[in-house]
């Protein structure tokens, strides 16, 4: 790794990397997310009925909220994130017998996608990790991992809103989020907008389409939680990989 490159496993913000934080996410996840019902809507936002020929790429996979659902369906998961603690967790709930997901310990920067080019890359409330020339590299790399034609489905925190209002704004999201989510989520919520990297739609849309992305489908209810339906027309290829 060069001296300059991002390192992605020092995590920013929330930490991750911690045992504590990965046995309680899915407890302090649940109560505000139902991931049966996201992963139904993801597939119906992408307008997916029949994925069984499928392969997939869960960057940011943390315990498995959709990596774990999509294996019940898909033909191959490759779930990927950068903490142990987040994987083991995913890899604990894994039933015994799934045998088409493959667990890696990597991130967008350094994941190396040895398998079939993927259908289908998703990445739901990661990509903000990374600061935002390193989401570029992110996402030229997931060019270099699909098939044109495929998928590419982003779920995060992107802001939607005027920038001159940020500040009403962010405090009226906080205090939507704290009625739903609960007040000991209020800290984690002011970490993300403070210590974390989600970035403008029209700085992230420039990105995808530099990626060789075309972006099919966004939508946000809150001008803030987004969700991107993008699809590969163009391989960018990567010059040199870090
Ligand atoms: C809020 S959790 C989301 C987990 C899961 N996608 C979900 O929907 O519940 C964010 C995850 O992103 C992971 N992460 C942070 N930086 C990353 C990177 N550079 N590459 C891949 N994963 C990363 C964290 O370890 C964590 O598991």
């Amino acid at each position: 790794m060069r001296s300059w490159q991002y390192d992605e496993f020092r995590h920013c913000g929330v930490d991750y990397s911690q045992v504590e934080q990965a046995e309680a996410y899915d407890e302090q996840h649940q109560q505000f997310r139902d991931y049966g019902k996201e992963f139904r809507g993801m597939l119906e936002f992408l307008d997916l009925r029949d994925p069984t020929d499928k392969t997939v790429i869960d960057l940011g996979c943390g315990t498995g909220a959709t990596a774990l659902l999509a294996a019940a369906m898909f033909k191959t998961v490759y779930a990927v994130d950068v903490s142990h603690a987040m994987l083991e967790r995913a890899r604990a709930k894994a039933d015994r017998n799934t045998r088409n997901i493959t667990f890696v310990k990597a991130g967008f920067l350094t994941y190396d996608h040895g398998g079939e080019a993927a259908d289908l890359v998703i990445t739901k409330a990661a990509f903000h990790h990374l600061p935002d020339f390193w989401k570029q590299i992110a996402l030229l790399r997931m060019n270099g991992m699909m098939k044109t034609g495929g998928q590419l489905y982003i779920h995060d925190v992107v802001f939607q809103f005027d920038p001159r209002h940020y500040a009403g704004k962010i405090d009226a999201w906080i205090a939507r989020f704290a009625a739903v989510a609960g007040g000991k989520f209020t800290a984690e919520v002011e970490t993300h907008i403070r210590d974390e990297y989600s970035t403008f739609g029209w700085i992230l849309e420039k990105m995808i389409a530099n990626a060789g992305f075309i972006v099919e489908k966004v939508t946000s209810d809150d001008g803030f939680v987004t969700e991107y339906a993008c699809r590969k027309v163009a391989d960018v290829g990567l010059g040199e990989t870090a």
